[in-house]
């Protein structure tokens, strides 16, 4: 029984160790190389003149696996329209790269995951909905408002990119990384409140009751994203 404790104990030490570990890698690669454009506790820096600013990331709606992926691939791999957050598989070996991943979750975002199902769940269940009505009205709010920016397929190519006069970045939804919970809250809330610097991509949360955009999310989802992350 002694034995079997200690045992427990020991694998249980070794893991935390190695979690430090990880963590004291990913601060160090971080202040090396992200903080020029993510600031030190990576609530974004506006001194830097990009014509995207860099994400608040102690308010970022993506998870420590999603993390890494953005890390690894790039945000433009994943949607966004600049490539001003670079691909970091060339400099990076993967474990650095997860190290990363995991100090930026769980230094600057730990409850995300929590927050994302709470929000979730407050905002109404409705799994037995008619999903041919949902996607029709998704269809119909996503082609009203969504495409003005998106683009009428979700590419982020949408009219008010020339027309506006402050030059926009919409997403192409058809790579976006966010699951639909994640969707439903970024457009509930509008990109401001996930870390954006801007608030360019709008809160559609007081026009649109919880159904709406439960169905313009679901459209997306079903109709045009190409990607199944
Ligand atoms: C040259 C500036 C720059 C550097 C350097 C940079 N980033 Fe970024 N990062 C950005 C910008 C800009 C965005 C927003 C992407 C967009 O919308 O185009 C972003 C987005 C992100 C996101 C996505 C956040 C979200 O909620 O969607 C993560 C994660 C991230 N960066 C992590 C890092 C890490 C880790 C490093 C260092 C290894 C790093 N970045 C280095 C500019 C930068
Ligand atoms: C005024 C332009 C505009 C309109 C209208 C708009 N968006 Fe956006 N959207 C953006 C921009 C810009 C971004 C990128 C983040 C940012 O800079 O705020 C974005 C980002 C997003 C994202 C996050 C994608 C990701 O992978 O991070 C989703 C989801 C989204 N929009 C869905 C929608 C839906 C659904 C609608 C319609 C109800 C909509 N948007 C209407 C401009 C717009």
């Amino acid at each position: 029984m002694k034995i079997f404790i200690l045992i427990i104990l020991f694998t249980y030490s070794l893991f935390s160790k190695v979690d430090q570990k990880q963590l004291e890698l990913g601060e160090k690669l971080y202040k090396n190389t992200c903080i020029s454009c993510h600031g030190v506790n990576g609530e974004g820096n506006d001194d830097m003149n990009l014509i995207v600013k860099s994400r608040n990331l102690s308010k970022s709606i993506l998870t420590k696996e999603q993390t890494y992926f953005i890390i690894k691939d790039g945000a433009h791999y994943w949607g966004a329209k600049s490539d001003i957050m670079p691909a970091f598989k060339y400099v990076f070996k993967d474990y650095e790269i997860r190290a990363l991943s995991s100090y930026i979750s769980e230094i600057f975002n730990p409850n995300i995951k929590q927050t994302i199902k709470k929000e979730f769940l407050k905002s109404g269940n409705i799994i037995k909905e008619n999903i041919s009505k949902m996607l029709k009205v998704g269809e119909k709010v996503f082609k009203r408002n969504c495409s003005l920016c998106h683009g009428i397929k979700g590419e982020g190519d949408g009219i008010a990119i020339d027309s506006l006069e402050d030059s926009i970045f919409p997403y192409n939804l058809t790579k976006t990384i966010l699951s639909t919970q994640q969707m439903f809250l970024y457009v509930k809330y509008g990109g401001h409140a996930w870390g954006t610097h801007k608030s360019d991509m709008p809160a559609w949360g007081k026009k649109y009751d919880n159904f709406t955009l439960k169905s313009v999310v679901k459209y997306v989802d079903e109709v045009l994203r190409d990607n199944k992350y």
